[in-house]
């Protein structure tokens, strides 16, 4: 059983196309049983998500997905949520593709899980000493000022920020692009319990040996890599959430865990499982290769 899995080809962006195209041709030549693409294929626009799709149209074995966080941003007007459970599937479908977050895969003796995965603040790096109100708001305190934007969060933090703060200029574009109906913790809480659902199904199943789970953000805090300038260091709050990782140890038969979205490259064991992160960047595309 070979398993290939990419991510973060954001075909959506001029810089990644050319590397997306030349990544879908050693797809086909390598060949496989099952395809994954890790979050991250397109944007807010959904003919480049169809066109990324089309990249994999002649692969011969099972196509799937998990969104990422790029895949529900959405325009003025509509709404994460039903990007996520409508109209992602059924472009998808369309398109021969399969979201895992909505149902697991078995094929074989392999279980295949999957989720868009998301954050929930637990993964904030406390050396920087940002108030936690900026990352939920998701403006770094120097982009508040320089835009002249939250001035209420300003004014209440004042005394805790320092010019180091107000140096950092960062914005994590969800902020604006992804348009959900509760906050970033209910949003997580939902995904883990739809993720904890599929791994409790695929572990009940006498004919899987094992699990191999999908997600777009990290589930490990060792992922996140260390000792990066302070604007990578913001972002850290955004790359994952810990609860995943606590999921996908607490079920025996999970071995190996792909993700994406920070688009660094980074592979190790933690526990009895191999975590993989892709590391594809916009202008470089990695494929991983699993046989099993
Ligand atoms: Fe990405
Ligand atoms: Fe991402």
């Amino acid at each position: 059983m070979r398993i290939l899995a990419t991510a973060d080809l954001h075909y959506d962006i001029r810089r990644s196309r050319k590397s997306a195209e030349a990544l879908a041709r050693r797809v086909r030549q390598t060949g496989g049983d099952v395809l994954v693409l890790v979050g991250d294929t397109a944007g807010v626009r959904l003919e480049p998500m169809r066109e990324a799709l089309r990249l994999f149209a002649d692969f011969p074995g099972l196509r799937l997905l998990v969104p990422g966080n790029h895949c529900l941003w959405c325009r003025e007007g509509e709404d994460s949520l039903d990007r996520y459970h409508r109209v992602l599937p059924s472009l998808a479908a369309e398109e021969g593709f399969f979201v895992l977050d909505h149902r697991p895969q078995v094929l074989g003796e392999v279980g295949l899980a999957g989720s868009v995965g998301w954050y929930d603040y637990s993964m904030i790096e406390p050396e920087l000493g940002i108030p936690e109100d900026f990352y939920r708001a998701k403006i770094s305190p120097g982009a508040a000022r320089y835009l002249g934007t939250h001035e209420d969060l300003l004014e209440r933090h004042a005394e805790a920020l320092t010019e180091r703060h107000m140096q950092l200029g960062v914005r994590w574009m969800d902020g604006r692009r992804v348009r959900l109906p509760f906050d970033d913790d209910a949003f997580c809480a939902r995904l883990a319990a739809r993720l904890d659902r599929q791994l409790q199904t695929l572990q009940a199943r006498g004919e899987v040996r094992r699990i191999v789970a999908f997600l777009h953000h990290l589930p490990f805090i060792e992922q996140v890599p260390a000792d990066r300038p302070d604007r990578f260091a913001f972002a850290a709050a955004y790359l994952g959430a810990r609860r995943f990782g606590e999921l996908l140890l607490a079920y025996p038969k999970v071995s190996h865990v792909y993700c994406g979205h920070s688009h660094w490259k980074d592979s190790r064991r933690i526990g009895r499982l191999e975590v993989v992160n892709i590391g594809s960047t916009y202008v470089d595309k990695h494929l991983e290769i699993l046989d099993l």
